[in-house]
């Protein structure tokens, strides 16, 4: 079955809702795939957006571009960084209190794969997976606690002090042998999401993670383009397709307003139900 993505055009048709507007948001990871949907979502309710990459600069343009045809969205920059270097997530988090004066959402989300089984691989993709994949959410988290305590609620524009979104996987429950630096890093996200709500929900700080499950994107382009491949992908998805990045975009924009205001500490899997097993539906 074709995957047909959303497009710009059915933004641009729907009414702007602006429940984010006079709102800032940092997303990490915007040059491409879901990153950058997360952002073109986040724009379409009224944010400004500061898009953040770490190699595809003409991505992030395109990812800024896009932004720039929606009639409602607030402004964009662009800022370099990586976001596994301390000194990075530092200088990106300057560039956008210095352009936009608060942040209000953040959304971690840069994130890679290198694959190998565990007897097989390196110490090096281990530590680079790990570091990419969750210590960057420690880093960019421990900035963003900081911003939000600082700023405090600003009542005009949202009844939380500040929205701060992890973007896991299903793998942070469904074991993966082939990828276990990743599974690794995403089970362990789901522990410093549950960690931060734990101890900084009492300033109104909301954290909670989304868990995509196959998304059509260049991360499992590998597996998409193989129809046979596909195809077994498909036995793993009660909904029997994959998603495609705007279903995730217009998830972390509802959960970035007060419409999701009371939702803290959780993981909303977006995965077309694999996280039902299907595999069990008759045998087991
Ligand atoms: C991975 C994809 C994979 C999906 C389902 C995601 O977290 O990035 O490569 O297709 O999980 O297994």
């Amino acid at each position: 079955m074709e995957v047909k993505l959303f497009s710009i055009e059915l933004y641009m048709k729907q009414e702007p809702n602006n429940r984010l507007i006079k709102q800032t948001c940092i997303v990490t990871g915007a040059s491409s795939g879901i990153g950058s949907a997360v952002a073109i979502a986040m724009a379409a309710e009224g944010a400004n957006v500061v898009i953040n990459y770490h190699s595809d600069k003409e991505g992030a343009e395109k990812t800024a571009s896009t932004i720039d045809k929606l009639s409602n969205a607030g402004s964009t920059i662009i800022v370099q960084a990586d976001v596994s270097k301390e000194k990075d997530v530092e200088r990106l988090f300057k560039k956008a209190k210095t352009q936009f004066g608060t942040i209000d959402i953040f959304v971690a989300n840069a994130g890679i794969q290198i694959d190998a089984p565990i007897h097989e691989m390196k110490l090096e993709d281990w530590e680079k997976v790990l570091s990419v994949n969750l210590t960057s959410h420690f880093l960019c988290a421990k900035l963003a606690l900081n911003t939000f305590m600082e700023q405090g609620v600003r009542t005009d524009v949202s009844r939380s002090a500040g929205k701060f979104i992890h973007m896991s996987s299903v793998h942070e429950v469904i074991p993966w042998s082939g990828h276990a630096n990743y599974a690794a890093s995403k089970g362990g996200m789901a522990m410093l999401m549950q960690s931060i709500c734990q101890g900084y929900a009492k300033y109104k700080i909301r954290c909670n993670s989304i868990a995509p499950g196959a998304i059509k994107t260049d991360i499992n382009k590998e597996v998409w383009q193989d129809e046979e491949k596909l195809k077994s992908l498909h036995k793993l998805i009660p909904y029997e397709e994959m998603g495609v990045p705007e279903h995730i975009g217009n998830v972390a924009s509802w959960l970035a307003s007060d419409a999701s205001e009371y939702i803290n500490g959780t993981t909303i899997f977006v995965d077309g139900g694999m996280t039902c097993y299907p595999g069990f539906s008759m045998n087991g």
